[in-house]
């Protein structure tokens, strides 16, 4: 069983890291870090089948706004190694959610500076900044909405007050990574979702992306046939949380009734198999440690 429990936890830290940095999540005794313990946010994201599960979705509605797209397609190294930037993403997920306050702080500062050289024209036109208060709102948005819809897919049901709360709490990082506003609440969101609805599409650079998700080895130690049919089955499964417009927008709408019927059980699978192998991950472990207030002494 232990050596099952390694395995698993080995090959998801291949892909997506380790996240258990004690420079990161340790430190300063006493230290809250951005958001603190007693947050729904240090429930929700404790739970790494939700925020990995929730990856895939995020990052196509993000790239479902032309100007971001644009960015990712003229700028990003995602092609050179897609699992690099999957594990970036997620640690900045991480560490702003549970990282000391400097390490919080710091990866903030870091990314607003990488997005600082991230500029251009789109190929209509438009010109187009990663630093845009408008774009870093979508891009934060999808994050924190994608996670809360698998975590109480797979984990438990929010309360609305609960699920308010997540919003409000992840809005701070949205605000401290340079969005000027970003929801705080369901109510908020649902309107925010409405009102960009517009101005997203699936132009040739979307598609570009897309198709690459499609084509591009997910598991390259199997046998050809079986890392296409698994890969079909891993991208429907992650897109599956996405709202039903965004899946129409870029045709992810019609699994085959196989894969349709294969998606639940699969997702449900992997959360409990993550959970069991996992049980606390260590980015949760050492931030509690860190930010109990038996340690407040230890200073
Ligand atoms: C709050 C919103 C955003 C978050 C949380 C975010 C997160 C990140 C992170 C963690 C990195 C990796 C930095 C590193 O390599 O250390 C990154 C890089 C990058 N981001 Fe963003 N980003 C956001 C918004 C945007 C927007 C709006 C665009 C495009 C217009 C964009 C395009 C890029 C590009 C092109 C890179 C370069 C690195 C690469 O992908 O290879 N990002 N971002």
């Amino acid at each position: 069983m232990e050596s099952l429990r390694r395995r698993i936890v080995e090959d998801f830290e291949k892909g997506a890291g380790r996240h258990d940095d004690p420079d990161v999540y340790g430190g300063p005794a006493g230290d809250p870090g951005l958001i603190g313990p007693g947050s729904v946010s240090w429930e929700v994201n404790a739970d790494l089948a939700a925020v990995s599960q929730a990856g895939l979705a995020a990052i196509v509605l993000e790239i479902l706004h032309p100007s971001v797209v644009a960015g990712v397609q003229d700028l990003s190294t995602y092609r050179e190694d897609p699992f690099q930037r999957a594990r970036a993403t997620l640690g900045y997920v991480l560490t702003t959610t549970f990282g000391n306050t400097e390490a919080a702080t710091g990866v903030i500062d870091r990314v607003r500076h990488v997005h600082s050289f991230v500029n251009g024209t789109r190929p209509d036109g438009v010109v187009y900044r990663a630093r845009d208060p408008e774009l870093l709102a979508w891009v934060h948005t999808c994050i924190p909405w994608m996670i809360l819809r698998a975590f109480e897919d797979t984990n438990r049901s929010l309360s609305a007050e609960e699920r308010d709360r997540y919003l409000a709490e992840q809005a701070v990082i949205g605000r401290m990574g340079g969005a000027d506003w970003v929801p705080t609440s369901m109510a908020e969101l649902s309107d925010y979702v409405a009102a960009m609805r517009p101005k997203l599409c699936v132009n040739a650079q979307t598609r570009e992306f897309i198709d690459f998700l499609m084509t591009s080895p997910f598991f390259p130690d199997l046998p050809a046939p079986v890392d296409r049919r698994l890969h079909r089955l891993a991208i429907y499964a992650g897109m599956s949380r996405a709202p039903q417009w965004a899946r129409e927008l870029i045709g992810y709408d019609r699994p085959s009734a196989m894969t349709r019927a294969l998606i639940g059980p699969v997702l449900q699978f992997d959360a409990r198999r993550l959970r069991w192998a996992f049980g606390e991950p260590p980015y949760a472990q050492l931030a509690r440690r860190r930010a109990s207030p038996d340690r407040i002494g230890a200073r």
